[in-house]
């Protein structure tokens, strides 16, 4: 059992981290200033005398830093950011101060307490509009907005900060995550939160496009037991991975299995494609695996069944 830090603890890819760690029998301190973060995606996590939380900005000089000389962990997961790639285009110092400064912050502070390995969400978007499919870590990045800039330049200060002073760090290059807790309030949340929010409504989903664009859609239990493996796995060595399916599935097979679900919905509704959509993302999960033994087991329909019935009730075969 290890003592784990998580940032954005309270946040959808770290409250679903939380809740693995602990199910793992390991001691959490969890860290949100709850910008994005709720407090009730914690709800099952502060039940446990293993969890402690911490309300403060990952973003202020000084405050992870002391926590970490308290508390000692053995590794930092490092989830807290802007998490918005429409807000980083709207407040693009905001983003550099949550999702580069803050990271900076955090390879400062495993330096000076010692921490030995970090785990960084980075991101999909560092590769932008790359043509290559499906996508290898090797791939050209040109990211195409300040939230992909920022996710590719922390990678590198941790990784260059975990090479010059001796600690290990994962940088998790997710795909596109789904499942509770996820918030489908805003019309750049990801499809599926906004999709299962029309279902629950009766109402039809919107399709922009012809609806063949494909995504990589990972679950996010998959991806929270990706962030436990980097985390606490034995024998890990710096590096980068994608945290993905290797699996397309389109908006219409999404449509799909949604309408197959009782009582069914209306049939979806097509709009005109969104400007600067990409067509086609898909990643190759094969470094994962290499590097942490991590293969993503959840489908896209057991997922779905799970978002829509809850996790109490088996998933579809
Ligand atoms: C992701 C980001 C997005 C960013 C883009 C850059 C998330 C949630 N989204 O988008 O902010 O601009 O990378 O490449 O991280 N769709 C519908 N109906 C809806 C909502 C979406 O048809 O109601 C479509 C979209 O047009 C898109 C697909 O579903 O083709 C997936 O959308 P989304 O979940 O936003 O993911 P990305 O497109 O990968």
């Amino acid at each position: 059992m290890a003592k784990i830090l998580v940032t954005g603890a309270a946040g959808f890819i770290g409250s679903h981290t939380v809740d693995c760690l602990l199910g793992e029998g390991h001691a959490v301190v969890g860290v949100d200033n709850f910008r994005t973060g709720r407090r009730e995606n914690l709800a099952s996590a502060l039940r446990s005398a293993a969890f402690a939380l911490h309300e403060l900005d990952v973003a202020e000089p000084g405050a992870l830093a002391k926590l970490i000389a308290a508390e000692k962990p053995a590794a930092i997961i490092h989830l807290a950011a802007l998490v918005s790639v429409q807000e980083s285009i709207a407040n693009p110092a905001l983003n550099f101060s949550l999702n580069i400064a803050a990271s900076q912050l955090v390879a400062e502070a495993a330096r000076l307490h010692g921490v030995g390995r970090v785990v960084f969400a980075s991101s999909a978007a560092i590769y932008g509009d790359a043509a290559e499919r499906p996508i290898r870590e090797s791939a050209e990045k040109l990211p195409v907005s300040p939230y992909g800039a920022a996710k590719l330049a922390s990678e590198a200060l941790l990784l260059g900060h975990g090479a010059a002073y001796g600690f290990t760090v994962r940088c998790q290059r997710y795909f596109n995550v789904f499942g509770p807790r996820q918030d489908p309030s805003s019309p750049y949340s990801g499809v599926i939160s906004i999709f299962a929010r029309s279902y629950r409504e009766g109402k039809s989903v919107v399709i922009f496009g012809d609806g063949r664009q494909t995504r990589d859609f990972i679950a996010v239990r998959d991806v929270a037991r990706a962030n436990v493996l980097a985390a606490t796995r034995p024998g890990v060595t710096s590096g980068v991975a994608n945290i993905c399916t290797g699996r397309a599935t389109s908006l219409l097979d999404l449509a799909a299995l949604f309408a197959s679900h009782p009582p069914g919905s209306p049939p979806p509704t097509h709009r005109p494609a969104r400007t600067g959509d990409i067509v086609h993302s898909l990643g190759d999960p094969t470094a994962a695996t290499a590097a942490l033994g991590f293969t993503a087991q959840v489908t896209v329909a057991e997922g779905l069944h799970e978002l829509i019935n809850g996790p109490a009730i088996p998933a579809l075969s």
